[in-house]
């Protein structure tokens, strides 16, 4: 039996998490779930946004699942991905069958370090003025390069792509730079940079030419939100946080206040989440089928309104089941 533990969250975390484990139980997979509050309902309830319980679970854990939080992120998913060390946030961007989006031919993947940078939360007043503190140490860079280049040796094979503002930012996108090529040196794999500018303006044009691309946290943070725009919108992007010890998977969307309740929120990115769970504990051939099946199923035109179908949240994952049995 492995241990998830099951965070919902806020707004349509509470939507989608519910969508997604209707597919997982309907599969009979050897898991307890084990639910866990956090968010600002949470925080509304306890006080405090993240209960001490909620992060002793999450460290008995075989792999995390969460939803969305909502105003209280800082202080629960970047506090989560400090405190379990998730140091790696993959968030991959693929084209599916049947989306309206600008390119049909897409598919990168983001990995985006997750435990330093601007995200560190070193803000200050000063005066009238605030502060913030960007941090990035050698072995941030080094650990997050490696797993960027291990993941392309693993699972792609083409080329890893650094986006940094090396030329403004001398010293520490100076330090995230140098550290890229001494790593890529040890690789049998094409490694080149842009200027995270210039490197957007090229995810706009030409995706295509991206394989990997690996970035700093908040760099990472903007551009896969891009990236997600790119193949449909966050109602189709997963995520997974990796750490030594721990791993949590997540839709890279947050708790989307303005479509929360009405049972019409997109549950593709959180079951595609589950999906990088699925292998990431060592069910692989489950994930390939779930993957499938929402690939049939929005080929076929059966999508939530975001997608322009009129399923709702739910109806949705079911049809994604019915579609995963039938493969
Ligand atoms: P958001 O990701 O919640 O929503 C952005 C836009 O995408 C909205 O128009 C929303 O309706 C749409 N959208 C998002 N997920 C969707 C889905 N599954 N299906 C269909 N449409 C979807 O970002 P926003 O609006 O900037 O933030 C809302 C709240 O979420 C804030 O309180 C923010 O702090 C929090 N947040 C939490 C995150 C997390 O828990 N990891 C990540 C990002 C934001
Ligand atoms: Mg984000």
């Amino acid at each position: 039996m492995k241990k998830i533990v099951v965070v919902e969250g806020d707004g349509i975390g509470k939507e989608v998490i519910p969508a997604t484990l209707h597919i997982l139980q309907g599969l009979d997979l050897p898991f307890e779930y084990i639910y866990a509050e956090a968010g600002d309902e949470c925080f509304e309830k306890y006080g405090t946004p993240l209960p001490d319980e909620t992060l002793e679970l999450c460290k008995e854990s075989d792999a995390i699942l969460f939803g969305a939080v909502g105003e209280t992120a800082a202080d629960v998913i970047v506090r989560l991905r400090q405190e379990l060390d998730l140091f790696a946030n993959v968030r991959p961007a693929k084209s599916i069958k049947g989306v309206k989006s600008l390119y049909n031919n897409v598919d990168l993947v983001v990995v985006r370090e997750n435990t330093e940078c601007l995200y560190k939360g070193y803000e200050f007043d000063v005066g009238d003025s605030a502060v913030a503190m960007r941090v990035i140490t050698r072995k941030g860079c080094e650990r997050i390069v490696r797993f960027a280049f291990e993941f392309a040796k693993r699972e792609r094979r083409k080329r890893v792509t650094a986006l940094h503002k090396a030329n403004v930012l001398k010293k520490t996108c100076g330090l995230f730079k140098r550290v890229f090529y001494d790593v890529a040196k040890n690789y049998e794999i094409e490694a080149n940079d842009y200027y995270i500018d210039a490197g957007c303006l090229y995810l706009v044009t030409k995706p295509w030419i991206f394989d990997v691309i690996v970035t700093t946290n908040l760099f990472g943070d903007i551009v896969s939100d891009l990236t997600a725009g790119l193949v449909g919108g966050l109602g189709l992007a997963p995520s997974a946080n990796i750490g030594e010890r721990f791993a949590l998977f997540e839709p890279v969307h947050g708790s989307a206040p303005d479509i929360a309740e009405k049972g019409i929120a997109n549950p593709t990115a959180t079951i595609l989440s589950a999906c990088m769970m699925l292998r990431h504990l060592g069910f692989g051939e489950i994930a390939e089928k779930i993957e499938r099946a929402v690939e049939n199923v929005i080929a076929e035109g059966k999508t939530t309104p975001d997608l322009g179908g009129n399923l709702n949240t739910m109806e949705f994952a079911e049809e994604v089941l019915k579609a995963c049995r039938e493969i």
